[in-house]
């Protein structure tokens, strides 16, 4: 097969939206594509999605990264942080997240204890995840560069993640803001070099002061996409599930909520389960009928 003949299946092209170009009419957005978007000074815009039916909404928005976050966890399956989250249940999620999407670079988070033994054991498990899952890139988080060395070595992408990191929970001690400190600020932009350097194709900078993550942005031959890390960030990440009102907990402060799924949904289920309550779904036209031809006896009614 040519490798200039790019196949993304045989799903119908999307409808598009108001103003918002189809996937199927835009180029794959690969790693060298944020880099170049960089250059160009142009947002890179990122969400996270962790199945079919969303991943594809979002991709068909025109959003330029998706991530299948270890937050699905937390925002999936009800998890209090993102630590019991499974290689297998990341792959499985990513799998039905690149199904979905045409356009967007898919990037798989890797799990919490997939990578934080030995450095095959985590190339071992990113492997895993282009291989089984499709992910274009994998994510990383820590200052881990002697890992992200050895990933790109073995061609694959890597996005790395410094400042709040949620899988450092029960060191930290709970989610806070990092690099508070010019000291702590001088380490977090050494490790950002560092990601840089190893190969990293881009970075996730959370939860960490604005003039940090703009001096860090600024120096950086890569991309920095931010989430809680201020708009100075060359993109913006943030939980799908935050900007939708999906959570069932107040939202930090940093989100932005974009609409209110929670109340959209609700609303639609109590319409269905009234309609079914009171024999008004479904109708005679929602109904299969017999040819006239079959006709049956009509059922005596207790
Ligand atoms: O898992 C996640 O949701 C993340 C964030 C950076 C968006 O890692």
């Amino acid at each position: 097969m040519s490798l200039t003949n790019f196949s993304a299946g045989n799903r119908p092209a999307a409808a598009p939206s108001a103003g918002v170009p189809s996937a199927s009419t835009l180029a794959k957005v690969t790693m060298s594509a944020l880099a170049q978007m960089k250059r160009q000074t142009k947002p890179i815009t990122a969400l996270t999605a962790y199945d079919y039916a969303t991943s594809r909404l979002v991709d068909e928005a025109g959003i330029d990264v998706i991530l299948v976050g270890d937050s699905l966890a937390m925002v999936v399956m009800g998890q209090d942080n993102t630590l019991a989250v499974t290689v297998d249940e990341m792959l499985h999620h990513t799998r039905a997240v690149r199904r979905a999407v045409r356009r967007a670079l898919v990037v798989a988070d890797m799990p919490f204890g997939s990578y934080h033994s030995t450095i095959a054991e985590g190339v071992a498990n990113a492997v895993r995840f282009v291989k089984e899952a499709g992910a274009e890139a994998v994510k990383i988080e820590g200052p881990r560069a002697e890992l992200v060395a050895a990933l790109s070595s073995a061609e694959i992408p890597v996005v790395g993640h410094l400042g709040l990191t949620p899988q450092s929970l029960l060191r930290m001690g709970g989610y806070r803001v990092q690099a508070k400190t010019a000291d702590a600020a001088a380490q977090l932009r050494a490790e950002a070099q560092a990601l840089a350097e190893a190969g990293a194709g881009a970075l996730v900078l959370e939860g960490v002061p604005r003039e940090v993550a703009a001096a860090i942005a600024a120096e950086l031959p890569i991309p920095v996409i931010g989430i809680g890390a201020g708009p100075e960030c060359d993109g913006q990440i943030l939980v799908l599930h935050d900007i939708l009102n999906l959570t069932f907990a107040p939202h930090a402060k940093f989100v932005r909520q974009y609409a209110d799924a929670a109340a959209l949904i609700r609303a639609a289920v109590e319409r269905y389960r009234e309609d079914v309550e009171q024999r008004a779904f479904p109708t005679d036209a929602e109904s299969y009928h017999l040819p006239a031809a079959e006709a049956i006896a009509a059922p005596a009614r207790s």
